[in-house]
C-alpha cells in the first residue's frame, strides 16, 4: 500500500522540482540582462526550488531505504545487482546524481544568501541551479530512455 502511494508522489513531485528549476533559470538570465534588483518573485522560485528538491530526497530515501522491491533485492545481491544495467541504475547511478544535486542546491542557496550584491545573486542562483537541474534531468528515467524507463507521471490507483 505504501510503495504505490509514495512512487506515486516521487513520481509527481518530480513536476514541481523541474517547474521551479525553469523558473529560477528564466528569472536569473532575465535578472542578469535587466541588471535589475533581486525581487521577492526571485527568491520565492528560490524556496521553491529549494522545498521541492528536498521533498522529493525525502521521498526518494523512504524509498531506498524501506520500500522499494528493485533496491531491497539488489541489496540482497549486490555482485548480481552490479552487473545488471536497470538494478545498478536504482540502487547506485539516480541516487548519488540526485544527491549530488541537492549539495549543490543547498551550496547555491547559501551563496544567493550570503551574495550581497543583485547580480552575485543572480549568478550564484544560474550556475548552481543550473548545474543541478542538468544532472537531474539527465537522471530521471524518462519514457523510452536509459536502463528502466518510466511513465511522465504515475497515480498511485
Ligand atoms: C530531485 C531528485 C529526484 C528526482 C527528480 C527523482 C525522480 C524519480 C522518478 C521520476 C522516478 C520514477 C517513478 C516511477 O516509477 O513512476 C524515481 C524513482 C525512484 N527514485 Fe527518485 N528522484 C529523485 C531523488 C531520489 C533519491 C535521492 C533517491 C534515493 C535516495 C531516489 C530513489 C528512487 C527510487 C528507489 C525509485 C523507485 C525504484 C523502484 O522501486 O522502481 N530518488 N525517481
Amino acid at each position: 500500500m505504501w510503495y504505490p502511494l509514495v512512487l506515486s508522489l516521487h513520481s509527481i513531485t518530480r513536476w514541481a522540482v523541474i517547474i521551479f528549476g525553469v523558473m529560477v533559470i528564466a528569472q536569473a538570465v532575465l535578472g542578469i540582462a535587466g541588471r535589475r534588483a533581486w525581487l521577492a518573485n526571485d527568491q520565492r522560485g528560490v524556496s521553491g526550488f529549494f522545498w521541492s528538491v528536498n521533498i522529493q530526497i525525502v521521498l526518494g530515501l523512504i524509498l531506498y531505504v524501506f520500500l522499494s522491491p528493485v533496491v531491497q533485492g539488489a541489496l540482497s545481491d549486490l555482485g548480481g545487482a552490479m552487473r545488471d544495467g536497470r538494478v545498478r541504475f536504482w540502487l547506485v547511478e539516480h541516487m548519488t546524481m540526485m544527491i549530488v544535486a541537492l549539495g549543490l542546491v543547498h551550496i547555491g542557496v547559501a551563496r544567493i544568501r550570503r551574495a550581497a550584491e543583485a547580480p552575485a545573486k543572480h549568478r550564484a542562483a544560474l550556475i548552481f541551479v543550473g548545474i543541478a537541474m542538468l544532472l537531474i534531468l539527465v537522471s530521471i528515467p524518462w519514457p523510452g530512455t536509459g536502463a528502466d524507463p518510466r511513465p511522465l507521471y504515475r497515480l498511485p490507483w
